[in-house]
């Protein structure tokens, strides 16, 4: 096949397995749809995996977030947050009725930058929240040592995570919340979809509640909370779907080690960094491009792949603090780190579906694309 007749590859490819898809249909004709054992063995066999105590279920990410803030903090309070994240990081802290603080990230692993932490913390600040972004992880020690020393609640996310390791643990192990999401193009996905993670009794409990009406026998609500329930579907597919994650994880991780030692030959490419101790479980594969270096911009450069039938994603092309919705929040902020990655960063296909050849063609059109410029 001659290179412009080859099909285009896409930056996710989302295929459920013929497992995946009996189990889903074996539910709907059992008819029990909701909160039943198919959620209960997913959140166990979820918890075994990631080395927590316990694991929750919620109907999406976003849900885990909102639950999470909601089982740690009192209303007001003030959240550090990394602005280099999806919105829901910092949306669901405004929802949970507390102030998100948003920080910059460090340029190289694009996670939370504990300096900059340090430099917005006030009198009311109660929590951190360190995002998992691409599959790599945050320092975690160094923010559980930060949370530690100025009394703070961590929560993570770790929607992008699934799979990820640092110093030896799984990042779902690490205290005190850690929330997941199952979209479609994640790690692990299942429609619509999230998990909470815990070793702590106490929150689990809290979280069970607020993800199901606060209710802890039929019509008996002690507090509030919301339907925020997995449906039965959702969690037989996710339950197959973990026994398959450490292959696709691993398949990930090598896709990634041939884009690398390619890519980093190239000047005004940033390849992604990993930091010592971390297993990097790339959900996404962002590399950074140096349009002086390189005499294009970012999307100059996508745009080059796009028509040669490379697919690529940009996250994120705005920070947080750059959305409107939070400039009339917060105000207008200016957090250089966040703000150059958003114009340089591009995602790159890294999906378990790719084949050598894809790869080579990966790599060939970028390298054409640099080499055409330089
Ligand atoms: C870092 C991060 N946090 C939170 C979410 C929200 O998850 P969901 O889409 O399942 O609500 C996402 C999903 O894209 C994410 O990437």
């Amino acid at each position: 096949m001659t290179e412009a007749r080859k099909p285009f590859i896409p930056i996710a490819r989302v295929e459920l397995s013929d497992a995946e898809i009996e189990a889903a249909a074996a539910v709907l004709r059992s008819g029990r749809l909701v909160q039943g054992p198919q959620t209960e063995a997913f959140e166990r066999r979820f918890a075994e995996v990631v080395g927590a105590k316990h694991a929750i279920a919620t109907s999406s990410g976003t849900a885990a977030l909102h639950v999470a803030y909601m089982a740690l903090l009192e209303p007001g309070s003030d959240v550090l947050v990394p602005t280099f994240s999806h919105i829901s990081t910092a949306s669901m802290v405004h929802f949970a009725g507390c102030r998100p603080v948003l920080c910059d990230i460090d340029p190289r692993t694009f996670t939370l930058d504990l300096d900059d932490a340090e430099r917005r913390l006030t009198p009311n600040t109660r929590a951190i929240v360190g995002v998992h972004l691409f599959g790599n992880a945050c320092a975690i020690d160094e923010v559980l040592k930060f949370a530690r020393a100025h009394g703070l609640r961590v929560v993570w996310d770790a929607a992008q995570a699934h799979g990820t390791r640092y110093r030896g643990r799984d990042v779902g192990s690490f205290p005190d919340l850690v929330c997941y999401s199952f979209y479609p193009t994640k790690n692990l996905f299942v429609g619509e979809g999230g998990m909470i993670t815990t070793n702590d009794d106490e929150l689990a409990e809290r979280c069970r509640l607020l993800r199901s009406h606060g209710q802890t026998r039929k019509y008996e609500h002690p507090v509030l909370g919301f339907n925020y329930r997995l449906t039965e579907v959702e969690a037989a597919i996710g339950l197959k779907q973990l026994e398959r994650l450490d292959e696709r994880v691993r398949r990930r991780r090598e896709n990634a080690a041939f884009l690398t030692e390619r890519l980093s030959q190239l000047d005004g490419i940033q390849t992604p960094y990993v930091p010592e101790g971390v297993e990097h479980s790339y959900h996404q594969y962002s590399i950074l491009v140096d349009p002086e270096t390189l005499g294009r911009t970012r999307d100059e450069l996508a745009r080059a792949l796009h028509e040669q039938g490379v697919g690529t994603g940009v996250h994120y092309p705005r920070p947080i603090h750059k959305q409107p919705a939070f400039e009339r929040l917060l105000g207008e902020q200016h957090l250089p780190v966040s703000e150059r990655v958003a114009e340089r960063i591009l995602s790159l296909p890294v999906h378990p579906a790719l084949t050598r050849d894809d790869l080579e063609r990966i790599c060939t059109a970028v390298e054409r694309a640099v080499h055409l410029r330089a």
